[in-house]
């Protein structure tokens, strides 16, 4: 009998429709991991491994049945070693194309409500019982602010989309993306420094790789306009936090929209809670009713693929 493990972490939420492989013979097991221990366990002479925020290292995947394959729930591949993956014939495929539109609902939300000084004021109103408009300093309309996207891959231009008709103008930085494509978007290529240099914000969507892990240091920082606005919606890790709340504190950043972390779940004494100008979730931004369905029936879909050998979708180690 072919073994499935799903192995999440200790808040996951995973959930695979098994209806989509159900006529097959297999058995069926859940985890929640705390350490690598942990996945190691559960992952033992797996088939198919569906995985949640956890780490798949090498000494994991060692322990899984011959051609097998892991399937990331999500569309991240930051947890997963590839190199180890391909040199022991693991299969790894992700699922990115769930919930893009979402995401970038959820950074147009966190950037809106930043630049329009939503918390601020709901917080005033609620402390004070009415405040006049300019206490929480300026301003200024879409139309005369600059947005630099870093990133323009699906949640980058579907973010795109929902900016340009707003009459932001919208910088980007892609070192792999097709100019016409960029420019059919309505977005202008500048280089990593010039879009520091003239953003009123900047919202990241590149994935975290060697090359994009702490893209945003002390040095990065230093380039902003006092009081830039940062929105994160793709991993932590491509801040660095420290250096985040050194411009937090010193107002070179002006107020930071972040959905993920560089370790998650937050921990509860991390100054960035301390930051009025500073709105948290909870790596939400895939979160709506049609997202989370619709990843549910590609990761039964995709264990399917799996255990009867069809090509996998958005295979990332074959
Ligand atoms: N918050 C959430 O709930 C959530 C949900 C889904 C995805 N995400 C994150 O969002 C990220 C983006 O997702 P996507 O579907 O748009 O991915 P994608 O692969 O379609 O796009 C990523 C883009 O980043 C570009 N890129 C790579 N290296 C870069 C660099 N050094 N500088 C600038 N751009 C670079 C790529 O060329 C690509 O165009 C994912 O990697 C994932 O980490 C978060």
């Amino acid at each position: 009998m072919r073994r499935v493990a799903v192995v999440e972490a200790e808040n996951g939420q995973v959930v695979v429709a098994i209806e989509a492989f159900g006529g097959l013979d297999v058995e069926f097991t859940r985890s929640r991991c705390a350490s690598e221990e942990d996945v190691v366990r559960a992952v033992r002479d797996a088939d198919v491994v569906v995985a949640g925020p956890v780490e798949i290292s090498r000494l994991a995947m060692a322990g899984m049945r011959p051609g097998s394959t892991v399937i990331m729930y999500g569309a991240g591949y930051d947890k997963v070693d590839l190199v180890a993956a391909r040199s022991l014939g693991v299969r790894v495929a992700t699922i990115p194309d769930y919930g893009v539109e979402t995401v970038a609902d959820h950074a147009a939300a966190l950037l809106l409500g930043l630049l329009r000084k939503i918390h601020p004021y709901d917080r005033l109103v609620r402390e004070r019982g009415w405040v006049g408009a300019d206490l929480v300093g300026q301003i200024a309309s879409f139309g005369e602010t600059t947005v630099g996207l870093v990133g323009t891959g699906r949640i980058g231009t579907a973010l795109a989309r929902r900016l340009v008709p707003f009459g932001f103008t919208v910088l980007a930085v892609d070192p792999y993306a097709v100019e016409d494509d960029l420019a059919h978007a309505g977005l202008e290529r500048v280089a990593f420094a010039d879009l520091l240099a003239r953003s009123d914000a900047v919202s990241l969507h590149a994935p975290l790789t060697s090359e994009t892990r702490h893209l945003l240091d002390r040095d990065a920082f230093r380039l902003m306009r006092p009081g830039t606005v940062i929105v994160n919606t793709s991993r932590g890790a491509l801040i660095d936090e420290v250096a985040l709340v050194e411009a937090l504190r010193d107002g070179r950043v002006g107020g930071a929209g972040l959905d993920v972390f560089a370790e998650e779940p937050l921990s509860v004494s991390s100054p960035l809670r301390e930051f009025e100008q500073v709105i948290l979730t909870p790596h939400a931004g895939y979160y709506s009713t049609g997202s989370v369905a619709k990843l549910q029936k590609i990761a039964g879909e995709q264990v399917r693929r799996a255990l009867t050998g069809e090509h996998l979708r958005n295979a990332i180690a074959e």
